[in-house]
């Protein structure tokens, strides 16, 4: 990352390239909610595509599923959600701006950050659920939520999948798809939303064994994030103290990432003990303990839950890709994306328009072998490849005049700016070497 990195940056570029615009612009936005561009999406999907292949490489069976967003009140009661998922937050009575009450944007001793007077409300607890209303019947049965986390779809269909899908504890089920909070001040661009999307896997085992894989899954995320080409400097492990454990965990460890506004959580891994299968075993009536023939005994799978936020992880892999260098006297921004998550792979250009014919067939010769391909024939040479660095295209491949004879192209190396001539029939092979 280069020294001179800052939020500001990147959320700059997000906006000038296509990776990421502010929800509803065109109406002044909608605070904390997000739209992603052709790039951010291109680039969200490469995310959620390697999370699952990493996950599905366990030895043990790690299956997915795609549950509802509306969850019933009864499943967040018995999840605990409804009684203490909620913020402290406190109100200036005077110019009426709202803060959260213990993260140290403001002090009730002193006056109010924003206006200067000191008018405070008492701190009240604001639960982070939205709520809704099944149907047209507005009664306490109609009532649901959007969930919090995805991981309680998870918990309520554990025994449907266990007797459904031929598999034995212990086994991870991952769940990848959206997630809903209403963050009294969403802030730091996507790192804290109102609307995000988790990748979650809970792996159930028999309780005995939950310490050993507690420790598993923290090695197998250590080497998730280096093989996204994390710096192993730009990330770091913080158990949790006792006080600061959520109210279903056993053991929590953070993975935080160093972000420009410091070090902050990018994804938690938690021993959540039979917290939920038991709650919701006690609320729902349905008995989902796992009967274990060989030892005649019933028991509550014990969940190990690694847990991590799309839109925050996207952030981070920006962070980590942000350089900014001097090249021929001139400042250059780039991102240095690992092939696998460049959402543009190679750039294909043609020195003139009048060589576009002889550029499609290269084109198509990329896209056909499996690669990520943009054509583009406008500007100079020297700017479009400011353009493909800017969004960490690797690669960019240039048709010119002798390409017509020696039916040769020029790579050019985004990191190492190295030009080298190579022949059309070896270019598949070079580029994804
Ligand atoms: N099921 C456990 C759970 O949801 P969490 O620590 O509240 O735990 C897990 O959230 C991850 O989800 C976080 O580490 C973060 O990556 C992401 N996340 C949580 N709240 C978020 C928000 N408001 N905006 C963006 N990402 C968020």
């Amino acid at each position: 990352m280069s020294s001179t990195i800052t939020l500001e940056k990147i959320v700059a570029l997000c906006k000038r390239r296509g990776f990421v615009f502010s929800s509803a612009e065109i109406y002044s936005g909608i605070n904390g909610v997000y739209d992603f561009g052709p790039l951010g999406a291109q680039m969200k999907r490469l995310l959620k595509t390697a999370w699952l292949k990493h996950m599905q490489s366990f030895s043990e069976d790690v299956l997915e599923m795609d549950g509802a967003l509306l969850g019933p009140a009864a499943t967040w009661k018995a999840s605990g959600h409804l009684d203490n998922f909620s913020d402290p937050m406190i109100d200036c009575t005077s110019c009426k701006k709202r803060f959260r009450a213990d993260d140290g944007s403001v002090d009730p001793q002193k006056p109010c950050p924003s206006c200067g007077n000191k008018a405070w409300t008492d701190v009240r607890r604001f639960n982070l659920m939205f709520e809704t209303n099944l149907g047209a019947l507005v009664d306490a049965d109609a009532k649901a939520y959007l969930r919090p986390e995805t991981a309680q779809s998870i918990f309520i269909n554990f025994k449907n999948i266990l007797s459904s899908c031929r598999v034995k504890v212990p086994f991870g089920i991952a769940q990848i798809g959206k997630a809903f909070r209403n963050e009294i001040t969403p802030r730091q661009f996507v790192f804290r939303v109102r609307e995000f999307e988790q990748m979650e896997m809970e792996f159930f085992c028999k309780p005995e064994q939950s310490d050993e894989y507690f420790t598993i899954w923290l090695d197998r995320q250590k080497s998730f994030y280096l093989s996204l080409g994390f710096a192993p400097e730009s990330f770091r492990f913080r158990p949790h103290d006792a006080d600061e454990l959520a109210h279903y965990s056993k053991n929590c460890t953070d993975v935080e990432f160093h972000f420009p506004m410091g070090w902050k959580e990018l994804e938690g891994i938690a021993h959540r003990g039979a917290f939920d299968l038991t709650q919701h075993s006690q609320h729902s009536g349905k008995d989902l303990s796992v009967f274990e023939q060989e030892n005649n005994r019933s028991y509550m799978p014990h969940v190990v839950e690694c847990s991590v936020g799309v839109d925050r992880l996207f952030l981070a892999v920006l962070c980590n890709a942000y350089y900014e260098d001097i090249v021929e006297g001139e400042a250059r921004v780039l991102l240095k994306l690992p092939m696998s998550l460049a959402p543009i792979q190679v750039a294909v250009l043609s020195l003139v328009k009048k060589l576009n014919d002889a550029t499609h067939p290269v084109v198509a010769l990329l896209k056909a072998a499996g690669l990520r391909v943009q054509f583009d024939d406008s500007g100079s040479i020297g700017k479009r490849y400011r353009r493909y660095d800017e969004i960490g295209t690797p690669y960019c491949v240039t048709v010119d005049f002798n390409t017509l004879e020696d039916k040769c192209v020029t790579i050019r190396n985004r990191d190492t700016l190295e030009q080298t001539r190579v022949p059309l029939t070896e270019i598949v092979r070079v580029l994804t070497a």
